[in-house]
């Protein structure tokens, strides 16, 4: 027999909440504070203070869930949406020369009708590739040609659906040197200027970025991007914007955020912050919980205070489809939702993480 919400609550003798599930039975669970913010959306906010939009990652697999794209296309609440793996070169170039859009397009199209802002991600990325482009020992003429066709045709296509493209996904070190990937090890540093070039010949409109982690705060990295930037910018290069990533940890946000962020400002472009979610150690705690509210609030009153930080997307908004657990071995809960786990009692909670986000986004104070 099919044990359905209510079944499963009478089995446990447990109260049906309002939504139809069973209330926690598990103490710690219960001790897990939600948010009590009572706000429109969190885009509404963002743009009523002067953003062009709160976003979300999203992802294909996840899209026959369907009590997550209830909440993933309520426009007062996602404004603007990110593919988190379909417009990747392993997706959109799986053989040479041979373009694949279809899984892409569920996502361009999902924004379309939703009137939502899409950020391209992403063009070139030492990671996520296919094979093809590093075992075939490609020459500079040769990969100098193969980035610029891919750049060229991705961009090309989406042309006019796109607000902005991550055509460079990751290109330092953390200590502020190049990433020593098939790009730079076959074409020094000009694979950045090629694919830009490539990117703004196929659309001129949509905003050229160059996304990163570790940037979000003064150091060595941030610095040797600001470099970077400056040194396309001296040589003409088209670039438009900065992604600053922001994959936290709970307790451990950066304090220079903002002063950062104005450096970037200093350099005439905008900027953006691209991927954000606070991770914790498992198991949460109530505690967690409330540092995290503080933390998603730094974070957001940042870009609140810097004109030029023109959005904030989360790396997806509920724990049941973050990448944290899968790539950070006992670290979670890193979203402002909580997941939709029925043993977990959790049902796409908004977390004490949410209000963090929604006071920093109507100017307040925590
Ligand atoms: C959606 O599809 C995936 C497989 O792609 C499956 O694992 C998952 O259970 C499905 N989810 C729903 C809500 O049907
Ligand atoms: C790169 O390889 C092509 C063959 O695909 C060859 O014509 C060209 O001369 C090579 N370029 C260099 C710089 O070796
Ligand atoms: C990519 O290469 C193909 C095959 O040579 C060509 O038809 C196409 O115009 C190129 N596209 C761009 C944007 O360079
Ligand atoms: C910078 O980091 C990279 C990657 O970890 C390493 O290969 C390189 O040697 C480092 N360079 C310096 C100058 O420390």
């Amino acid at each position: 027999m099919t044990l359905t919400p209510a079944l499963l609550a009478f089995a446990a003798c447990l109260p049906v909440l309002a939504n139809g599930l069973p209330q926690a039975a598990s103490s710690a669970s219960t001790a897990l504070p939600t948010s009590t913010a009572v706000v429109p959306g969190l885009n509404d906010l963002a743009i009523s203070a002067g953003k062009r939009y709160f976003g979300s990652a999203t992802d294909n697999p996840e899209l026959n869930d369907t009590t997550y794209t209830s909440i993933l296309e309520n426009y007062a609440m996602f404004g603007q949406i990110t593919p988190g793996n379909s417009m990747k070169w392993y997706a959109t170039e799986p053989e040479p020369g041979v373009f694949t859009f279809t899984a892409g397009n569920v996502i361009a199209d999902l924004a379309k009708s939703n009137g939502m802002v899409l950020r391209g991600h992403n063009c070139v990325w030492y990671e996520e590739l296919p094979d093809w482009v590093t075992a075939n020992n490609y020459n500079a003429t040769e990969l100098a040609a193969i980035v610029a066709n891919h750049t060229g045709t991705l961009v090309g296509y989406y042309a006019g659906q796109m607000y902005a493209w991550d055509v460079i996904n990751e290109p330092l070190n953390d200590n502020g040197t190049m990433r020593e990937d098939v790009f730079y090890d076959t074409l020094g540093d000009s694979y950045i200027s090629i694919a830009l070039k490539a990117a703004r010949a196929a659309d001129p409109n949509v905003k050229l970025y160059i996304n990163d982690y570790n940037i979000e705060y003064v150091g060595t990295k941030s610095t040797a991007m600001q470099n970077l930037i400056k040194q396309l910018q001296a040589d003409d290069v088209p670039i438009d914007g900065v992604g600053l990533e922001s994959h936290f940890i709970v307790g451990e946000v950066p304090t220079t955020i903002v002063e950062n962020m104005q450096a970037f400002a200093a350099l005439g472009l905008e900027f953006a912050i691209t991927e954000l979610d606070i991770r914790m150690e498992l198991p949460a705690t109530a505690d967690l919980y409330e540092q995290q509210k503080t933390d998603y609030y730094t974070v957001v009153s940042a870009c609140m205070q810097v004109e030029q930080c023109v959005g904030i997307t989360v790396w997806d908004w509920t724990d049941k489809y973050s990448w944290v657990p899968s790539t950070f071995p006992g670290y979670g809960d890193a979203c402002p939702w909580d997941s939709n786990d029925m043993l977990a009692h959790q049902n796409y909670e908004r977390k004490p993480a949410f209000d963090g986000i929604a006071i920093a986004l109507q100017g307040q104070s925590i």
